[in-house]
């Protein structure tokens, strides 16, 4: 079976889709960690993210993996990645590579590459795959589709608190710079745009997917949600 959780930036993909992980017998696959990798291929060689052919190139010299299906409780780190047989997972997650992943993506040829991996690597598994595009171009066929969303502001809070090492699932948790937050805030707008309109898979909700607004939702509350979908779906196959 094939879960699908699609939404913007801070919209509590990752969150969730570690703990359903996590709470069944599902493999998690974050692809925003594959687009990520390839930009900080880009960064460190000193290609140009915005020639096109350069990157597509790039898309396809690389090797991206994926270590243990839930790697690490730090909420921002999902999975182990590595890339060219390097570990990245954090390095992935850093403002530099916010600001030129969305331009990386944008190009036919990486999406292509990256679809390919993706594919691959659900290879007959049940899987919970978090992206942009999982239920409108990767997965179609998938069994459930989720699309999340949540306001900005509240995703800015949420990404921002991460970055400062905190867990936004956690009560109380808070921003500690402002001005970091802002950055994030505005960062988050323009990559939102830029996903939103480009023309190759933009991020959009499959017809058939499920809309949950996280705005007010405990983690706990959103998993509990797509669990009860995961198991009457289960029962009905
Ligand atoms: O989910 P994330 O923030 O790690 O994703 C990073 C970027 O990668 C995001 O701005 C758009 C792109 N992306 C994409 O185009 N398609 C996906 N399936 C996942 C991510």
């Amino acid at each position: 079976m094939i879960v699908a959780i699609d939404g913007p930036a801070g919209s509590g993909k990752s969150s969730l889709s570690r703990a359903l992980a996590k709470s069944t017998d599902f493999v998690y696959l974050d692809t925003g960690a594959m687009y990520r990798a390839l930009t900080l291929y880009c960064l460190e060689n000193g290609i140009n993210v915005h020639s096109q052919s350069s990157v597509e190139q790039a898309a396809q010299d690389i090797d991206v993996r994926f270590g243990d299906a839930v790697a690490s409780e730090d909420p921002e780190l999902g999975q182990n990645v590595f890339l060219n047989g390097k570990e990245v997972t954090r390095d992935i997650r850093t403002s530099q590579i916010d600001e030129n992943v969305s331009i990386v993506a944008l190009y036919p040829g990486v999406r292509s590459a990256m679809v390919a991996r993706q594919r691959s690597f659900a290879n007959q598994r049940n899987i919970i795959a978090e992206g942009r595009d999982i239920g409108t171009a990767v997965f179609p066929e998938a069994e459930i589709k989720i699309f999340l969303s949540a306001d900005a502001q509240q995703r800015a809070l949420r990404r921002t608190i991460e970055r400062e090492g905190g867990d936004p699932t956690k009560p109380g948790a808070a921003v500690k710079d402002e001005q970091l937050y802002e950055k994030i805030y505005a960062d988050m707008l323009q990559r939102d745009a830029i996903d939103e309109e480009r023309t190759e898979s933009p991020l959009k909700p499959a017809s058939d997917a499920i809309h949950l607004d996280t705005t007010h939702l405990t983690l706990d509350q959103a998993v509990d949600k797509v669990r009860s979908l995961i198991i009457q779906k289960t029962a009905s196959l």
